[in-house]
């Protein structure tokens, strides 16, 4: 096979077959086809697109290309999510607590932050003594004994999504459903878990802005999972705003364990809600929507979710009194409250922007060898629709070194008022199965 002749079939706008697409990823991950081949087929895809057979096959030819997790030791059905990241998204530290509250096994490899979008990773890690590099018998034996852990990657998982992605990123082909439905899927196909709830986020702080491109790509990698034996399902959900009202690490450890006690936003707890729902019924533990929520709010109301939060943080040796009280955790030296200079109702909260302005004081990252401060951040006190008077408190602002004005003038921008009602929107726009 030589590999021009499948970068031209492409540029035909011609289906590859499963032998061009094995013959792809092993010279990808053997390292035989060089890389002005690889992203000449990479934007030949970006311009032409693949069928969903050819996105199946390049999904699971990715998954094979590296360790594939065998998590058949631990009982039960093993269910795990994925975000496909947004603002103030710390659904995972929650979520998973109140399922795994109801009895599913959650075995949850997660990622680091960068640039704007934070990572599970980074916050659990604003715990002090909190291990995310647990052996991979220390790893079944916690889901085993607790039904719950949450680690960083291990092995080597997708090595040819590593390398694809590296190139897609500097040659302008990250932007194709069929390349960015492989890429994740692979990925979640390798951690072994039997279903996947994908949380594809739309709007100016997420990687789709438009709803329909977030409900196109839902498909995609519904069509791989299905393709590929795991029941997959997606939910759309809005990144308009950040989800929740903070930004920042121990910030949102702290919003997170409020959420699994009942007092968290309520944007942020319907998310989880909806998201629980949908993994207790792929895990079989409820029939329906209804059954699922009541399991989910009586774990809230008798404290088994925090208890199941603790556990976890305790078994990775993290210091479990930080989450009992969270004044424990990281804390800011200044805290600066942001007083509106304008009136009305809060039209748009720019999510990339305060994403951007969050890391700016030094909660995420802006290249992968930055370091992360877990005490700073933000903490909305408006969010959109809100009814908002000259003066309004409308965020605090945690910080370590002082606010420039310059960073004062972008968060100013970031707060869009209408002297119109805004009409709230749903968080969770759609569900796909
Ligand atoms: N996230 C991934 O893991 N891969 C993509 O291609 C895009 C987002």
């Amino acid at each position: 096979m030589r590999f021009v002749d499948i970068i031209e079939k492409k540029k035909e706008n011609q289906v590859l077959t499963d032998e061009e697409i094995q013959f792809f990823i092993d010279g990808v991950t053997n390292n035989t086809i060089p890389d002005y081949q690889i992203s000449a087929l990479l934007m030949a895809i970006v311009f032409n697109g693949m069928n969903e057979h050819e996105t199946a096959k390049l999904a699971q030819a990715m998954r094979d290309s590296g360790d594939v997790i065998d998590l058949s030791s631990i009982e039960g059905v093993k269910a795990d999510k994925h975000s496909t990241g947004g603002v103030g998204d710390k659904t995972s530290l929650a979520l998973t607590a109140m399922v795994a509250a109801c009895g599913l096994k959650v075995a949850k490899m997660s990622g680091r932050g960068l640039g704007h979008t934070g990572g599970t990773l980074d916050k659990l890690e604003s715990i002090e003594g909190m291990r995310i590099d647990l052996t991979d018998q220390e790893f079944k034996k916690q889901v085993n004994e607790i039904g719950l852990a949450i680690i960083g990657q291990t092995g080597d998982l997708v090595p040819a999504d590593k390398k694809l992605y590296a190139l897609r990123d500097v040659t302008a082909t990250v932007d194709s459903i069929p390349l960015i439905a492989s890429s994740i899927m692979s990925k979640k196909l390798a951690s072994g878990s039997d279903t996947i709830l994908l949380d594809v986020k739309y709007g100016e702080g997420a990687f789709m802005h438009r709803v329909e491109d977030a409900k196109r790509l839902a498909k995609a990698m519904i069509a791989i999972g299905k393709k590929l034996g795991k029941d997959t399902r997606a939910m759309i959900s809005d990144m308009n705003q950040p989800l929740g009202n903070t930004i920042g690490n121990a910030l949102e450890v702290r919003e997170a364990v409020e959420t699994v006690q009942g007092h968290g936003p309520e944007d942020f707890t319907e998310l989880c809600l909806k998201a629980g729902e949908i993994m207790l019924m792929q895990g079989k533990l409820a029939k329906d929507e209804k059954q699922a929520r009541s399991m989910l709010e009586e774990v809230i109301r008798n404290g088994k979710a925090f208890e199941k939060l603790c556990q976890m943080v305790s078994y990775q040796g993290g210091k479990v009194e930080q989450i009992k009280n969270t004044k424990l955790l990281p804390q800011a030296k200044y805290k600066t409250i942001m007083l509106s200079r304008e009136e009305g109702y809060i039209k748009e909260l720019k999510a990339l922007e305060l994403g951007i302005l969050a890391m700016e004081l030094g909660a995420g990252r802006a290249t992968v060898d930055d370091n992360i401060n877990y005490a700073v951040g933000l903490e909305l006190k408006a969010k959109k629709g809100m009814k908002i008077k000259k003066s309004d408190e409308i965020c605090i602002v945690y910080h370590d070194s002082p606010l420039t004005d310059q960073w004062k003038e972008k968060f100013y921008k970031a707060f869009i008022f209408s002297d119109k009602k805004v009409p709230k929107t749903p968080i969770v726009e759609d569900i796909l199965s």
